[in-house]
């Protein structure tokens, strides 16, 4: 076995007043929120334990790695890439729930410590949610180094907290979505998860986003690692938005990517299976809490945050981007970039 790489990034616990933003949010974690590495990438307290290992994760030249922050279309490609990858079987698809066919990396390391005690005694039901139920008897990490090739790995961390011999060695699809987008539908997938417990309030939920205080962010400088590798032959950058334009094409950039061979007939069948009508009615994909409203896969539309911020965000938001962006080449095709503002 190679020895275990040494972490280059530090992680320390976010200040008191940063932790007490988070947790008007996020219910459930004890331990303080850590900030991984010279970004800051949020983080429940738990991660620190498993950051090594997951780190020392054995890359293997023929896993799929999908990456992206959280509500950017992960789910989509997840089902795209697993039907690319085995010939189109969409009888199989259908009967297993994604998160099995596909699973999450670092999925243990952010189950809440007391959700964690819930789900082990069988208190929460939800226990059948994205694997938490799997994820809390063996870590997440530890079941993908056990299981067998050719592996489909999910994972919401950003490049530099991953192994770094990931993109010299498996082939890595980033998708990135509009900020505005992923944080309407990140405070609906906690309203969904946490339900009647949820106290956060949207503007709760903006205040912690705009300062970069919610798990996996800060989102741009996330995007922005991938952006980065986007010429290197094992990456494929996409945006949510040129899937929602022509899924199509999209889809035939990936499989060009994994280098699968599919007729325009095979091409369009799996673009009508991963429609938005068809996901939301596919149990194993549209994966929800209970018997939640919110469903995980819910609105499935671009700029839907201008029914959710007043003008008030609205500016607020504009300058978040602005000054994320600033000094980037990365460009969201639905955000419209200040270049004054980058060159202050
Ligand atoms: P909304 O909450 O804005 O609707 P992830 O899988 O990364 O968590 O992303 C979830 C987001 O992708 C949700 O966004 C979901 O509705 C959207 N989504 C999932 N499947 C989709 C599809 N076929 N078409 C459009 N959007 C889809």
């Amino acid at each position: 076995m190679a020895p275990l790489l040494e972490l280059p990034y530090d992680i320390q616990n976010v200040t008191p007043e940063e932790d007490k933003i988070i947790k008007k949010c996020l219910i459930g974690y004890t331990k303080p929120f850590v900030k991984c590495g010279k970004a800051g990438y949020v983080l429940p307290g738990s991660f620190k334990k498993q950051a090594e290992a997951i780190y020392n994760v054995q890359v293997r030249p023929d896993d799929i790695w999908v990456i992206t922050y959280p509500r950017s279309g992960t789910t989509w490609t997840q089902e795209m890439v697993w039907l690319l990858e085995n010939d189109m079987d969409f009888d199989s698809a259908k009967r297993s729930p994604l998160f099995e066919r596909f699973p999450m990396l670092e999925l243990t390391t952010q189950i809440p410590e007391v959700a964690f005690e819930l789900i082990k005694i069988n208190f929460m039901n939800l226990a059948h949610f994205q694997g938490l139920n799997q994820a809390v008897k063996c870590p997440s990490w530890k079941s993908l180094e056990d299981a067998p090739s050719p592996r489909l790995i999910k994972t919401h961390l950003p490049l530099s907290l991953l192994p770094p011999n990931l993109l010299n060695t498996a082939k890595v699809i980033y998708v990135a979505r509009d900020p505005r987008d992923c944080m309407v539908s990140v405070y609906y997938l906690y309203k969904m998860v946490t339900r009647s417990l949820m106290r956060g309030t949207f503007a709760q939920f903006w205040e912690a986003f705009r300062r970069d205080l919610l798990p996996w962010m800060p989102i741009v400088s996330h995007a922005n690692e991938a952006w980065e590798q986007r010429g290197h032959p094992n990456l494929h950058f996409m945006f949510y938005e040129d899937m929602l334009k022509d899924l199509p094409k999209m889809i035939r950039g990936v499989s060009a990517f994994l280098n699968r061979d599919y007729t325009d007939e095979q091409i369009n069948k799996l673009a009508e299976h991963l429609t938005f009508s068809n996901l939301k009615k596919n149990k194993n994909v549209n994966n929800t809490a209970g018997d939640s409203e919110v469903q995980f896969i819910r609105k499935g539309e671009a700029g839907g945050w201008r029914t959710h911020f007043d003008a008030k965000m609205e500016l607020q938001a504009e300058e978040y981007l602005n000054d994320r962006l600033r000094g980037l080449t990365l460009r969201y095709p639905t955000f419209e970039h200040d270049e004054e503002w980058s060159r202050l």
